[in-house]
C-alpha cells in the first residue's frame, strides 16, 4: 500500500498557497483590535451565530480549534478568536472559523449574513450537516476570500455566487453533496474576473462544459477540480492560462463517499507544457485521456508531474531527465513507462516523491536511485522488481514512506532501514523471508506497517513492537510467524485501528486486556493456533467493526458479551471449539448492525438462535443510508475455491451456522432476515420442513441446507430466488417434486442428491402425474453479478475471472468505516486497490445521482 504522493503534494501546495494568503492577512491586522471596539450589532450577530451551532469533535477532522468558545458577551468581539475588524469602523471584515468543530445547520436566516463587511470568510472543516449554501452568500459584496472546504454543505451552489465579483480565492472543495449547474457556473466564471485560485474538488460538475473555464484563463494561477465529474474534451486551449501554476484535474476515486471522476477525454494536451509558469500538473485518473507524452523544453520549471492512470503512453525520453532537473514529484502510476530508461531517474536528484506503481517494471530496483537523497516517498508497488531490497535505501535518510508491495523481492528485510525514520512501510506481497528485524520497531513514527502476504517471515514478534505508539495499521498476516503475540497489543496504543495477524502460527491465548477507549476497528487473528477463551475485555473495543477469530483452537462457550459492541458488522468465529447453546440475546440492540455472522465449524448445539434472528436488524433490510464498508482484504469461498479480493461493498450479508450440532426446526423467524445473501445451515441435525418464507430472501445467492434431517417438500417459492446461484439441499429426507422452471433449471442433481424421495428433473426418479410441478422457462441470467457489486460504491472486483454467482464464506478480513471522513485509511489502501478494482462509469454515475 502507499500514500499517493501526488494527492498529498498538490493538496499540500494548494493549502500552503491558500493558507499563506489568508493567515498572513488575518494575523497582521488583529493588532488593531485593542484600540477599536467592535460594533454592537456585529457582536450580537456573532454571538447568535455561535449559539446556532454545537461544538462536536467529530465535526472537524483536519485540526480542531473551537474558536467560538472564547467568544463572550460583553467583551470586544474584535479580539475574539478568528475575528478581524476594520480598524476604523469596528466592522467585522474577516472571520476565520476553520476547524472550529461547529455542527449544525447554517440556515439562510443566520446572523452570519448580517456581517456585510466581510472580506474573508473561512468556514472550512466544520460540519454544517448538509446545509444548502444560502443564496445570501451572494450578498457579501466585498468578499475576496471564501473557503467552505470540507464542511458538509450540500445541494446546489447558488447562482448568486456570481455576485461575488471581488473574489480572489474560492474553495468549495470536498463537500461531497454539492453540485454546480452549468448556468450558475457560467455566470460565476464571467463575473469573477479577479479569481486567482479556484478549488471545486468533489463538487458535482458533470453538466458543466469544461470549455467554460476559458473565461478564467487570464486570471487563474491555481485550478483544482479533482473528482468533479467534469466530462468532455480536454483541450480547452490551455495555452491561454498564462499565469497558471497549478493544474489539478485528478480524479480521486476515494472522495469519501464514492467514485466519480473527471472523465476527461480526448488527446493529451501536450502543449500544456508550454505554459510558462506551470509548476504542478496533476491529471491522475482521467482514464480516457489518450495521446503521448511530449518531449520537453529545457526551460520548463515544472516541479510536480502526475499522470498516473491516464491512458497517456508515457515514454520518457532521455532528455526528460536532463530537462526536468527541478522535478520534485513524479507520479507515473500505471503509465506504461516500461520502455523508458529507469536508470536515468537517478538524475532527478530533487525528487521528494517518486511513484512508479503498476508499470510492470522488472529487474532489480535501479541502483541509481541511491542518488535520490531528497526522497521522502518511494512507491514501487505492483511491479515485478526482483532481487533483494537494496541496502542503499538505508542511506536515503529523508525517506518516510516506502511502498514495495506486490513485487518479487526476496531475501531478508535489510536491517539498514533501521536508520530511517519511516512513517509507512509496506513490503506486503513479496517473497521475503527471515525474521522481522527488530530494528523496524525502532521506527517510532511508524503509522502503517504491512509485511503481509506471500512473504514467509518467521520468528516471533519482538515485544519492542510495543514502542510503536502511533501505529494505526499493523498487518503481518499470511506469514509464518510464531510464538506468542505480545500482550501489549491489547492496550497498546489508542491509535491502532487495523490489526491483522491472521494466517500465521501464533500460539497461546489471545492477548488482553483491551484497554478502554481504544480505537480498534478491525481485528483479525484468523488462522492461528490460539487457544483459551475469548477475552471479555474485547467489549472495550467500542469501535470494533470486524472481528475475525476463525480457524483457531478457541475453547469457549458462545461469547454473548460481544453483543454489546455497538459497531460490530462482521463476526467470524468459525472453525474453533465453541460449544454449548447459543440462546441470546442477553441485551437490547444486540448485534443489530451485524452483517456477517459466521459461527460454522464449531461444536455448538441446541436450537438455532431464534433470538438473534429477531435482532439481526441489518440482515433484515439494506440500510437507507449507505455506509462505508471497505474490504481491507476479503477472502471468499466459492465452491471450494478461495478468492481474495478487495473492494467496497455495502450489501454483504452472510449467515453461516453450518457444521455444528444444532437441532430442532428452522424457525419461521429466519424469514425476517431477507437481506441475507448467503445462508448456510448445512451439516447440523435440523429437522422439520424447509420454511417457505425463505422465498422472501430475494437477494439470496447461496443456500445450503445439506446434510440435515429435513423432511417434506421443497417449497416452490425457492424457484423465485432469481439471484440464487448455488443451492445445496442434498442429504436430507426431502420428498416430492423438485420445483421446476426459473432458477431451479440451473441446478443439477448434485444439489438434491441423497434425498431418496425427491422426483422430477434433475432427479432420476419420475414424479407421479399429480406430483409434477409446472415447468417454466429459465430467466436466470447466468454470470450477472452486477447486482451484487452495483449496490456497493460502484466497485467491481477483479475476481470476476473466477466465474459467476459469488458465494461467500468469509474467512478473513474487512474494514468497515462509517465515519464521514475516513481519510487516512483511504490513502493507505488507495494504491493497492487501484489495481484490483475497476470502476464502472455507469455505477459511478448512478451512485452519484443517488446521493441525496
Ligand atoms: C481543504 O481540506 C482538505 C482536507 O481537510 C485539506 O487537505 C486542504 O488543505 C484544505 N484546503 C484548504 C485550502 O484549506
Ligand atoms: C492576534 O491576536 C492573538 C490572540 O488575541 C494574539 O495571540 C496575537 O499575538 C495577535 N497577533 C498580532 C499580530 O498582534
Ligand atoms: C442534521 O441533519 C439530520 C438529517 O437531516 C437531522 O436529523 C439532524 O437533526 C440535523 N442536526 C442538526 C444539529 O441540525
Ligand atoms: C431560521 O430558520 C430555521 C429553519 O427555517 C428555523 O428553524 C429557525 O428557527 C430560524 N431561526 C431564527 C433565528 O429565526
Ligand atoms: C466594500 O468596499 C468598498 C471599497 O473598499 C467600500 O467603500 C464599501 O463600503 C464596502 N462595502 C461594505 C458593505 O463593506
Ligand atoms: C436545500 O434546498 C433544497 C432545494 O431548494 C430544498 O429542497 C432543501 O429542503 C434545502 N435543504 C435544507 C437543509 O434547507
Ligand atoms: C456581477 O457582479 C456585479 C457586482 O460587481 C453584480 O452587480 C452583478 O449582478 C453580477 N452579475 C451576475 C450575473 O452575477
Ligand atoms: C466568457 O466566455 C464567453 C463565451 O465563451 C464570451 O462570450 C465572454 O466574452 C467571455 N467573458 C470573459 C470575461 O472572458
Ligand atoms: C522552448 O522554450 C523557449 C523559451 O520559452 C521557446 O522560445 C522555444 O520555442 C521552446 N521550444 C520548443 C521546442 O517548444
Ligand atoms: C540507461 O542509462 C544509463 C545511464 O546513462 C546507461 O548506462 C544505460 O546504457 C541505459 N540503458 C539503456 C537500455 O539504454
Ligand atoms: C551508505 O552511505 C555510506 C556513507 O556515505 C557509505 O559508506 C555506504 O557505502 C552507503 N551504502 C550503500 C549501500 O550505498
Ligand atoms: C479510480 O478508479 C479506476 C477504475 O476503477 C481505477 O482504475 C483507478 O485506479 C482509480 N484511481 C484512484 C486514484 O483510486
Amino acid at each position: 500500500m502507499g500514500f499517493s504522493p501526488v494527492l498529498s503534494l498538490s493538496q499540500f501546495l494548494s493549502s500552503i498557497l491558500f493558507l499563506f494568503h489568508f493567515h498572513t492577512t488575518i494575523s497582521s491586522s488583529n493588532y488593531s483590535s485593542s484600540s477599536h471596539f467592535c460594533a454592537p450589532d456585529q457582536s450580537l450577530s456573532l454571538l447568535q451565530f455561535k449559539e446556532s451551532f454545537s461544538i462536536t469533535s467529530s465535526a472537524s477532522e483536519r485540526c480542531q480549534h473551537p474558536k467560538t468558545e472564547s467568544w463572550r458577551e460583553g467583551t470586544d468581539c474584535c479580539s475574539w478568536d478568528g475575528v478581524t475588524c476594520d480598524m476604523k469602523t469596528g466592522q467585522v471584515t474577516a472571520l476565520d472559523l476553520a476547524c472550529s468543530m461547529l455542527y449544525g445547520t447554517l440556515h439562510s436566516n443566520s446572523t452570519l449574513f448580517s456581517l456585510h463587511h466581510l472580506q474573508k470568510l473561512d468556514l472550512s472543516d466544520n460540519d454544517f450537516n448538509f446545509s444548502n449554501i444560502s443564496s445570501r452568500f451572494g450578498q457579501f459584496s466585498n468578499l475576496t476570500h471564501l473557503n467552505l472546504n470540507f464542511s458538509g454543505f450540500a445541494g446546489q451552489v447558488p447562482s448568486e455566487s456570481s455576485h461575488l465579483s471581488k473574489l480572489v480565492t474560492l474553495d468549495l472543495s470536498r463537500n461531497h453533496y454539492l453540485s454546480l449547474e452549468p448556468i450558475s457556473f457560467d455566470k460565476l466564471v464571467r463575473n469573477l474576473t479577479q479569481l486567482r485560485e479556484l478549488d471545486l474538488s468533489s463538487v458535482d460538475m458533470s453538466l458543466v462544459v469544461p470549455n467554460s473555464l476559458m473565461n478564467l484563463s487570464s486570471s487563474l494561477s491555481s485550478l483544482i477540480l479533482n473528482s468533479c465529474r467534469l466530462q468532455g474534451e480536454f483541450p480547452f486551449s490551455m495555452r491561454k492560462f498564462k499565469h497558471l501554476q497549478q493544474l489539478d484535474l485528478r480524479y480521486n476515486n476515494f472522495s469519501d463517499l464514492g467514485p466519480w471522476g473527471c472523465g476527461l477525454k480526448g488527446k493529451f494536451p501536450g502543449n500544456i507544457f508550454l505554459l510558462p509558469n506551470l509548476q504542478v500538473l496533476d491529471l491522475t485518473d482521467n482514464d480516457d485521456l489518450t495521446g503521448s507524452f511530449p518531449s520537453f523544453n529545457a526551460s520548463n520549471i515544472i516541479r510536480s508531474l502526475s499522470l498516473s492512470h491516464t491512458a497517456i503512453s508515457v515514454y520518457l525520453e532521455n532528455d526528460f531527465f536532463t530537462n526536468l532537473k527541478l522535478l520534485e514529484v513524479l507520479a507515473l502510476r500505471q503509465c506504461n513507462i516500461i520502455r523508458s530508461n529507469l536508470t536515468l531517474i537517478g538524475h532527478l536528484t530533487e525528487l521528494t516523491s517518486l511513484n512508479l506503481i503498476g508499470n510492470n517494471l522488472s529487474g532489480q530496483i535501479p541502483s541509481s536511485f541511491k542518488n535520490l537523497v531528497q526522497l521522502q516517498s518511494l512507491y514501487l508497488g505492483n511491479n515485478n522488481f526482483s532481487g533483494r531490497i537494496p541496502e542503499f535505501l538505508g542511506n536515503l535518510t529523508l525517506l518516510e514512506n516506502l511502498g514495495l508491495s506486490n513485487n518479487q523481492l526476496s531475501g531478508p528485510i535489510p536491517s539498514q532501514i533501521s536508520t530511517l525514520s519511516l512513517r509507512s512501510f509496506d513490503l506486503s506481497k513479496n517473497n521475503l523471508h527471515g525474521p522481522i528485524p527488530s530494528s523496524i520497531f525502532k521506527q517510532e513514527n511508524l503509522d502503517v506497517l504491512s509485511l503481509a502476504s506471500n512473504n514467509k517471515l518467521t520468528g516471533e514478534i519482538s515485544s519492542s513492537i510495543c514502542k510503536l505508539k502511533v501505529l494505526r495499521l499493523l498487518d503481518l498476516s499470511n506469514n509464518s510467524l510464531s510464538g506468542f503475540i505480545p500482550q501489549c497489543l491489547g492496550n497498546f496504543s489508542n491509535s491502532l485501528s487495523v490489526l491483522n495477524l491472521g494466517k500465521n502460527n501464533f500460539q497461546g491465548t489471545i492477548f488482553s486486556p483491551f484497554s478502554k477507549g481504544n480505537n480498534l476497528g478491525y481485528l483479525n487473528l484468523n488462522g492461528n493456533e490460539l487457544e483459551g477463551k475469548i477475552p471479555s475485555s474485547i467489549i472495550n473495543c467500542m469501535m470494533l467493526q470486524v472481528l475475525d477469530l476463525g480457524d483457531n483452537k478457541i475453547e469457549d462457550t458462545f461469547p454473548y458479551f460481544l453483543e454489546t459492541l455497538p459497531e460490530l458488522y462482521i463476526l467470524a468465529l468459525k472453525s474453533n471449539k465453541l460449544h454449548g447453546f447459543v440462546n441470546g440475546p442477553t441485551t437490547k440492540n444486540s448485534f443489530s448492525k451485524l452483517r456477517v455472522f459466521d459461527i460454522s465449524n464449531n461444536n455448538l448445539s441446541g436450537p438455532l438462535p431464534i433470538g438473534y434472528f429477531n435482532s439481526f436488524e441489518a440482515m433484515m433490510a439494506y440500510d437507507q443510508n449507505p455506509f462505508y464498508m471497505m474490504a481491507y482484504s476479503i477472502k471468499v469461498t466459492w465452491k471450494g475455491v478461495e478468492i481474495e479480493f478487495e473492494k467496497i461493498q455495502s450489501t454483504l450479508r452472510i449467515l453461516d451456522l453450518s457444521n455444528n450440532s444444532f437441532t430442532g426446526e428452522i424457525p419461521k423467524e429466519i424469514g425476517k432476515l431477507k437481506a441475507v445473501r448467503q445462508l448456510n445451515l448445512s451439516h447440523n441435525s435440523l429437522t422439520g420442513h424447509i420454511q417457505s418464507s425463505l422465498g422472501m430472501f430475494t437477494n439470496l445467492e447461496s443456500l445450503d441446507l445439506s446434510s440435515n434431517l429435513l423432511t417434506g417438500r421443497i417449497p416452490v417459492q425457492l424457484a423465485d430466488l432469481t439471484f440464487l446461484a448455488v443451492l445445496d439441499l442434498s442429504h436430507n429426507r426431502l420428498e416430492g417434486p423438485v420445483p421446476g422452471g426459473k432458477q431451479f433449471n440451473t441446478f443439477n442433481a448434485s444439489s438434491f442428491e441423497g434425498n431418496l424421495d425427491l422426483c422430477g428433473f434433475p432427479m432420476p426418479k419420475e414424479c407421479n402425474n399429480d406430483e409434477a410441478p409446472p415447468l417454466q422457462p429459465s430467466n436466470f441470467h447466468d454470470g450477472d453479478d452486477s447486482k451484487f457489486f452495483g449496490e456497493g460504491f460502484g466497485w467491481k472486483a477483479v475476481a470476476i475471472g473466477y466465474g459467476s454467482g459469488f458465494v461467500f464464506g468469509v474467512t478473513m478480513g474487512y474494514v468497515v468505516f462509517r465515519t464521514r471522513k475516513p481519510a487516512w485509511f483511504l490513502k493507505v489502501v488507495e494504491d493497492q486497490w487501484n489495481l484490483k478494482a475497476r470502476r464502472t462509469k455507469k455505477n459511478a454515475r448512478r451512485n452519484g445521482a443517488r446521493r441525496n
